[in-house]
């Protein structure tokens, strides 16, 4: 009877333990730069006001960061920085760069103050100009690519990328959906996607929508 309550007692005080150990250990505790961009995105959360996207989304841009081992990144509308720091952050994790375009001056300059703040400005490399030159100028190759600026060039963005992505790495666009209307008009956008025959599209709806498109790799 003694040696059963003795056992009940060392699983009351050994169990606790690591469930708090393995806590401890999540992503978003682990490093000092973790707590600085957790505690940066803590305090921003309600106040991105620039088109940025929702945390869901930049959620699910540096888990598809971190799960793939992406290093090289490009992302094209920066605004101020929401989506840019979701995935330096995991960027910092894996080694990695981010280049993001922008061309409004105001949002540049408020994206660099945020990426400061954030601790990420080491990770990224954020250009100011048209997408469209600068865009196509890019050697890469890419690991992956987060589409979210002029939706009416989404198509000309994804043509002129494509070949640049590395097997195996993915195409995201934000603002689409297979099932809903993200209000955009991006039917035909959705329709292309899916009828790449060279990439696997799925869709996630938890946030703004965003198509994931990622490369096949050769047989
Ligand atoms: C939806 S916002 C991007 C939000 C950002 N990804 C975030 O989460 O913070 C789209 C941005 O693309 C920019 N943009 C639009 N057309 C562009 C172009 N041709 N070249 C570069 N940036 C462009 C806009 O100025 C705007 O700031």
């Amino acid at each position: 009877m003694r040696k059963r309550t003795l056992g009940l007692l060392a699983m009351g005080v050994v169990l606790p333990l690591f469930a708090s150990l393995s806590s401890a250990r999540t992503p978003d505790s682990g490093t000092a730069l973790d707590r600085k961009v957790r505690a940066f995105l803590d305090r921003r959360s309600g106040d991105w006001r620039e088109l940025n996207v929702p945390a869901a989304d930049g959620r699910l841009l540096h888990d598809l960061i971190l799960r793939n081992g992406y290093r090289r990144v490009l992302e094209i509308g920066t605004s101020t920085g929401h989506s840019a720091i979701w995935m330096a952050w995991a960027l910092s994790k894996t080694g990695g760069r981010l280049i993001t375009v922008e061309i409004d001056p105001s949002r540049h300059g408020k994206a660099l103050r945020n990426f400061r703040e954030a601790g990420v400005s080491g990770y990224i490399d954020a250009r100011l100009g048209d997408a469209h030159d600068l865009v196509p100028a890019l050697p890469g190759p890419f690991d992956l690519v987060f589409s979210d600026a002029d939706k009416s060039w989404y198509r000309n963005y994804f043509e002129a990328l494509a070949p640049k992505l590395v097997p195996g790495g993915c195409y995201a666009t934000h603002n689409v959906s297979d099932t809903r209307d993200t209000g955009f008009g991006l039917r035909d956008y959705v329709d292309y996607v899916k009828g790449r025959n060279d990439f696997d599209t799925t869709f996630h709806d938890r946030g703004a929508g965003v198509a994931v498109s990622c490369k096949k790799r050769p047989e």
